[in-house]
């Protein structure tokens, strides 16, 4: 489980993840407030089915791969979550378009 910092402070901001509504900070990116708000996984592999989560947090591991705003396989930890914002897990692979 991941727990901010005691002395972490900021604006806080509200979103959904798969329509739960959820509360992050300001600045956060999309894949911190996922383990933040306790995500196990954030995507499920299109071969094996095999949950993945965040892991390199910078862009390199592509294992945080979700929908938001409609838009799939955003790498969550390259994207700040806005107020508002709508986050949706991925199940397998993504149909053209999405
Ligand atoms: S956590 Fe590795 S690319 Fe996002």
């Amino acid at each position: 489980m991941f727990r901010r910092l005691p002395d972490a402070a900021g604006d806080t901001i509200t979103f959904t993840i798969d329509g739960r509504r959820a509360q992050a900070f300001a600045g956060d990116s999309v894949a911190a407030a996922l383990l933040l708000a306790g995500v196990e996984h954030c995507r499920t592999t299109p071969v094996s089915g095999k949950p993945r989560a965040p892991y390199c947090l910078m862009g390199v591991c592509f294992d945080c791969l979700v929908t938001i705003d409609g838009v799939g396989s955003r790498q969550a930890c390259l994207v700040p979550v806005r107020e508002g914002m709508s986050v949706e897990t991925q199940q397998g692979k993504r149909e053209a378009g999405r």
